[in-house]
């Protein structure tokens, strides 16, 4: 026999034998409950990766601790897509294929959900985004959920914020191109604004891992606007923050979640604090279960978390609870559990999917402070 062969027959015949003792292929009724996530663990955005799989390991270990599901463990792996489109879509594919996962948890940025969750979809594999805000993410098709309320709520809670509180007349945007949450939440934002009488005075763009934002930030001071808005993930917002100051444009910065990490303020320095951005989840204002959850992730991690690891915790809970009620561990059973969620008690808050599989929830907004965030307000959803 060819050896390539012999050991093509060998693998086949460990993994039955595999399967008979239970210990991870596909298709087996007892043995781990495998669930796959894919997350941006390096690359520009690693701190959303880092931050959500501490929430995921906190949740499954818990569940673990009481007794696992249908007393079978949890068991979860996870792949790291560098924060790339196509990663994220191999990713996917291989948490299906290799690992066997019944459900996936993933991605955090918005135009990697995308991504993996049409595979998951033409899978039909359940996924659950702790915290893509893009519409479109969940209008893929019935297996792609969210526990993170969208972005045309989030650009009105910012813009509401800006007219109502801080009574800004002219606001600049300034757009990442190649993200489509950026893009999604500037075109929600102005609608919003100037829906409520403000006006855009000027509207610059750039590209995510740009370093350089000075002919943009000449062209919005320029403008005379009284707060820049940019809906952007935390590297480059720190930089811009640093790049404005030194211009001169002493105007705050306005933005959404993907602002959040420590990595801000590491980059930003001062001249990121006394900026705002609305988010899911505001460390110094939880709510009593939030307070149990900061308390434990400290003791694990010293530090507070920010909101994509509650976020995570939350999609991975309410994973467990739509197992816990199907009949059988299945993607179909488990899919069909997870749209009925109602009234899930989460830390970031009461969680029930809509018809759309979005859940409606109120956002925070935060100003950034010299030593952390601070919770300003919370705008509910209209
Ligand atoms: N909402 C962002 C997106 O859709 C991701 C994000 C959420 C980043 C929360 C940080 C915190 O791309």
């Amino acid at each position: 026999m060819h050896v390539r062969a012999r050991w093509t027959l060998i693998l086949a015949a460990a993994s039955v034998l595999a399967c008979v003792f239970a210990v991870g292929c596909k298709g087996k009724s007892n043995g781990d409950i495998v669930v796959g996530s894919f997350l941006s663990m390096s690359g520009g955005t690693a701190d959303f990766g880092t931050e959500s799989k501490r929430g995921f390991d906190m949740a499954f270990e818990a569940a673990n601790a009481a007794g696992g599901i249908k007393g079978r463990r949890l068991r979860l792996e996870n792949l790291d897509d560098q924060g790339k489109a196509e990663e994220a879509g191999s990713a996917v594919n291989r948490l299906i294929d290799r690992n066997g996962a019944v459900a996936i948890l993933g991605e955090v940025a918005s135009s990697l959900s995308l991504v993996g969750g049409r595979i998951a979809q033409r899978r039909g594999v359940p996924m659950i985004s702790p915290s893509s805000t893009n519409t479109q993410v969940t209008a893929i098709g019935d297996n792609v959920f969210r526990v993170c309320f969208i972005d045309p709520f989030q650009g009105y809670a910012m813009a509401r914020f800006a007219r109502e509180t801080l009574h800004l007349q002219n606001v600049a945007i300034f757009t990442d191109v190649r993200s489509d949450y950026s893009k999604g939440l500037a075109e929600s934002f102005r609608n919003e604004f100037t829906h409520a009488g403000g006006r855009i005075g000027v509207e610059q763009s750039y590209s995510q891992g740009d370093t350089d934002f000075g002919a943009q930030l000449t062209a919005i001071q320029a403008a005379n606007v009284q707060a820049i808005f940019v809906p952007g993930y935390y590297q480059e917002v720190g930089n811009i923050a640093r790049q404005a100051r030194r211009l001169g444009l002493n105007v705050p910065l306005l933005g959404g979640d993907g602002w959040d990490s420590p990595q801000l303020r590491s980059i930003g320095g001062h001249d990121i604090e006394g900026s705002y951005y609305s988010n899911h989840f505001a460390p110094d204002n939880p709510t009593p279960r939030g307070r149990a959850f900061i308390e434990e992730f400290r003791r694990r991690y010293h530090q507070a978390p920010t909101s994509l690891a509650a976020q995570a915790f939350d999609a991975a809970n309410i994973l467990f609870d739509a197992m816990r009620r199907a009949p059988e561990i299945t993607p179909a059973a488990i899919r069909t559990q997870l749209a009925a969620t109602r009234n899930f008690p989460g830390v970031t808050g009461v969680i029930s999917m809509d018809a759309n599989r979005n859940p409606i929830k109120p956002a925070v907004v935060l100003r950034v402070g010299p030593t952390g965030d601070v919770f300003e307000t919370t705008i509910e959803p209209r």
